[in-house]
């Protein structure tokens, strides 16, 4: 993993040292392919995926959400064309299938099963209940956010590939005379996810797949690129699938996956498909907001997270351990703000300076200090506090409320 500025290998070290990321199973060597996230890992993924999900499921009335199963009847997979095709490969020159199977049940009764290597999956067996339950009128969309599973052949470059990971896929249905329209639709929501996150939009280069390198499922496919400190690789990739997973169910399960309105004839719909893999975004978000520079003539190394996915909003300090009356009053801003913004911290140890570092290296865009002044020592400063910015190292005195305003705000995302 070495890259030629290093940047890599600061990111995994940052990553294990202030708790985001954990090599999978670490005390017994690690498990290659697989990784734990830590207390500050978990808090960014979350914070990606919930703007993932306010963006493309809650805020549109065209999108429905769903949490399938991970393992399915491996019909499902056959259908699919995975059990067939799902393969990469090995440096031998063999084809290796790299869905991880599984069997469910005990003794000869068992059933050999695969763990889903898309998510994707899950929605299409899906697509009935849904129909069937909100009758939503085309186009309209089911989105997912769930692990996915490939038995990689060679897992690299951190979580970038790994054997366990994440996707937050969508599944739009329409008329096949609109798949244009609706693809040029998402290709530009995903650039307007990709800044909501924070990722550098500079660094992401789309990419037209050729006929000969596209799934087996797919007419047309725009991979979107990040520059990753290890190179130009694959951050998400948007697919017009045609009719080809609802055709081949239906087919396969022999159920009617149709769709009609009232005085038409009933056809199968067609599919654009988002897919975003979370541990993909993670490291693109990381690698953007990876900073070094010099604050008040000292070196410093920050991440620039944007507030709505950085895995600490805010951080309180009281400007002096030792005086009770400070530590007391930061304690009741603290339980204040934490009511409204869960994720804020409470921090009195070391003096103010690395306090400021220590909340700089993990991204918490905010500092805020209760001081003598918020006391009341003069009089017209009383329940104000000084809020310091994460970038510029400026500072501005607020009073609380203003703070809880500034926060709630600037932490929305979308
Ligand atoms: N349903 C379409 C699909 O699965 P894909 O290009 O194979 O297409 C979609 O995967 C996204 O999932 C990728 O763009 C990437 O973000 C993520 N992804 C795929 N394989 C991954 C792996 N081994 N480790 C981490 N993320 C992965």
């Amino acid at each position: 993993m070495e890259t030629s500025n290093g940047m890599m290998e600061k990111i995994v070290s940052l990553c294990k040292r202030r708790g985001f990321v954990f090599q999978g199973s670490e005390i017994y060597g690690g498990f290659a392919g697989f990784w734990d996230y830590g207390p500050l890992g978990v808090a960014l993924k979350q914070n990606i995926k919930n703007l993932w999900w306010r963006k493309f499921v809650e805020s549109r009335d065209d999108m429905y959400g769903l949490d399938a199963a991970i393992v399915m009847n491996p019909k499902a997979w056959e259908a699919s064309g995975h059990v067939a095709g799902f393969a990469d490969p090995t440096p031998d020159g063999k084809s290796f299938n790299t869905m991880f199977k599984t069997s469910v049940g005990a003794g000869e009764e068992a059933t050999v099963a695969y763990l889903r290597p898309e998510t994707a999956g899950g929605i299409f067996v899906n697509f009935k209940n849904v129909v069937d339950s909100f009758h939503p009128k085309l186009p309209f969309g089911i989105g997912q956010i769930g692990k996915a599973f490939r038995n990689e052949i060679a897992p690299r470059d951190f979580v970038f590939r790994s054997r366990e990971f994440e996707q937050m896929e969508v599944e739009y249905f329409v008329r096949p005379s609109q798949w244009e329209e609706k693809f040029e639709e998402w290709r530009k929501e995903m650039f307007s996810f990709i800044d909501a996150v924070g990722i550098n939009k500079d660094a992401v280069h789309e990419l037209e797949v050729e006929d000969t390198e596209r799934a087996h499922y797919s007419k047309r496919t725009i991979d979107f690129e990040f520059d990753f400190p290890f190179g130009r690789k694959e951050l998400y990739g948007l697919a017009y699938r045609t009719d080809f997973d609802l055709s081949a169910h239906a087919a396969s399960s022999t159920k009617d996956l149709s769709y009609t309105e009232e005085g038409e004839e009933a056809f199968i719909p067609h599919v654009i498909e988002p897919s975003l893999g979370v541990e993909r975004t993670f490291l693109a978000v990381l690698a953007s907001a990876y900073t070094e520079d010099e604050l008040g003539g000292e070196k410093r190394v920050y991440l620039k997270f944007k507030p709505a996915v950085a895995p600490v909003k805010a951080a309180i300090f009281p400007l002096l351990k030792n005086k009770p009356e400070l530590v007391a009053k930061a304690q009741e801003v603290y339980q204040a703000l934490k009511k409204e913004i869960p994720q804020i911290v409470f921090d009195d140890n070391g003096n103010i300076g690395k306090r400021y570092r220590r909340q700089d290296e993990i991204g918490t865009p905010f500092c805020i200090t209760i001081d003598f002044d918020t006391l009341g020592e003069n009089p017209e400063l009383k329940d104000t506090v000084t809020l310091r910015d994460r970038d510029t190292g400026e500072q501005k005195r607020l009073t609380v409320k203003e703070v809880l305003e500034l926060l709630t705000s600037s932490i929305k995302g979308v």
